[in-house]
């Protein structure tokens, strides 16, 4: 036998006892000289490859079902699977931005449920990532949801604002977008001015170019369907950014490529949601409501500075650009971020029409930075609410928002729930404003 096969008489035993995984050439011989089909063999060969190199087999049923798909879709397989992955929507929540209460809303959630009592009207005047208003939406009969920035607006109205929207052709339309070649795109406004410094280069040119696309699509669009495809582009770019979460600074290391591939955001739409885009002060004098949430910045640093670039995608008014951070030039700057800080804060709870007022304040303060040093003390704000009403404040344990690094070791979360009385507030109204 050994020497018709040609096999030494060792390693065949090892293969016939499982040691040893035999050649193509061997499994021809043995398959001849056994008289067994060819396949048969070979089929057992290329199992016992498989099986022996499984780390999980508990996994080994689905694991081979993939790879099935696999061998039978070849590279269309990869896209099936990346385009359900991304088939996801993307929450409100996710999104990178200095101060969001994304980690926090259940905390200030159960506080307000607690300490609160015959609430329709819910304001977020301060709205940013309205992460809050986002859960005050699910509870309440009315909500109205503030900010300055020209994006936020745009991100309220996609993700939450009542409209009609057709899922499968803004699918279309990102499926489209996602087929883009950078490399056969031309230079445009984005690429010139961001390739390279907050974006890699050919990622900056895919983004100009799908932002002036939504804009010559606008036509055929629906409010909401702009709204949702503006929204879109900024929450799946702010994960490509070369940056630490702002657009204040750019890293300045060489960036690596990564694609850009749209998912489309979590579009909701509310018929209790009315959106506004007013300095805060001006709008407590135009409305009325029965609790108002109050998160005002808190430092030096302007939003509309850090989130320029947002500002500049959206308004798609191709400024002129300053600096190496390449901001426009200045608009909507807050006085919460001066000297005058403290007296916004005093004319805008005096000019709320309220029951409840709900103020968060957090001292991120980083003595060496002077720009984190706090515009309004605490003992200030503590001191103009109780002027306003009974206060009270709650004080967030850290492993709310504590997310190990050392940044936030001091880091101080309050919550201050002030029950409006209109007699007292009157009455402190003169003194208040002339100190
Ligand atoms: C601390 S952030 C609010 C964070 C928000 N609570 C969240 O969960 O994302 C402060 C927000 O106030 C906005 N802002 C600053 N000054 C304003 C003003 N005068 N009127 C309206 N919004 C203003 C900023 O654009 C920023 O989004």
């Amino acid at each position: 036998m050994q020497q018709e096969l040609g096999i030494d008489l060792t390693l065949l035993s090892k293969i016939e006892n499982g040691k040893r995984l035999p050649t193509i050439e061997q499994l021809q011989k043995l398959s001849k000289f056994y008289n067994y089909d060819d396949k048969l063999l070979i089929i057992q060969r290329e199992s016992d490859k498989i099986a022996n190199s499984l780390e999980y087999p508990e996994l080994a049923t689905e694991t081979l079902k993939v790879a099935e798909d696999k061998i039978k879709y070849g590279n269309q397989y990869i896209q099936l699977f990346q385009d359900t992955i991304y088939q996801k929507p993307i929450p409100i929540e996710s999104r990178r931005y200095i101060g969001s209460k994304a980690k926090l809303t259940e905390w200030i959630m159960n506080l307000i449920d607690k300490e609160t009592e015959n609430i329709n009207t819910f304001v977020d005047i301060f709205a940013g990532t309205a992460s809050v208003s986002n859960q005050a939406i699910q509870k309440y009969n009315q909500v109205i949801i503030n900010d300055i920035l020209y994006a936020n607006n745009v991100i309220y109205k996609g993700f939450l604002k009542k409209g009609k929207w057709d899922k499968a052709k803004l699918n279309d339309i990102i499926t489209n977008y996602n087929r883009l070649d950078a490399d056969l795109i031309d230079e445009n406004y984005f690429s010139e001015n961001f390739g390279g410094k907050f974006y890699e280069h050919n990622t900056a040119k895919l983004i100009g170019y799908i932002r002036q696309d939504i804009e010559n699509l606008k036509p055929e669009l629906t409010d909401k369907e702009y709204n949702i495809l503006l929204t879109t582009l900024i929450y799946n770019i702010d994960k490509l950014a070369n940056t630490v979460g702002h657009f204040d600074a750019y890293i300045k290391k060489p960036i690596k490529p990564r694609p850009l591939r749209l998912r489309l955001i979590d579009a909701q739409d509310f018929d209790n949601v009315k959106i506004y885009r007013e300095d805060a002060n001006k709008l407590a004098q135009q409305i009325n409501s029965d609790l108002v949430y109050i998160d005002p910045p808190y430092n030096s640093r302007q939003y509309n500075r850090f989130y320029h670039l947002y500002e500049t995608l959206v308004k798609w008014d191709k400024p002129k650009l300053y600096g190496v951070a390449l901001k426009p030039a200045p608009e909507n700057n807050s006085l919460y971020c001066t000297t005058k800080a403290k007296n916004a804060f005093k004319h805008l709870v005096l000019h709320l029409n309220t029951n409840f007022l709900v103020v968060s304040y957090n001292n991120t303060y980083n003595s060496k930075s002077h720009s984190s040093e706090n515009k309004i003390k605490l003992e200030e704000i503590e001191y103009i609410l109780n002027k306003c009403g009974k206060t009270k404040i709650f004080e967030c344990s850290h492993r709310f928002f504590n997310t190990g690094k050392t940044e936030f070791d001091n880091h101080k979360e309050l919550l201050f729930i002030t029950e409006v009385d209109e007699k007292r507030k009157n009455k402190s109204l003169t003194s208040l404003l002339c100190r």
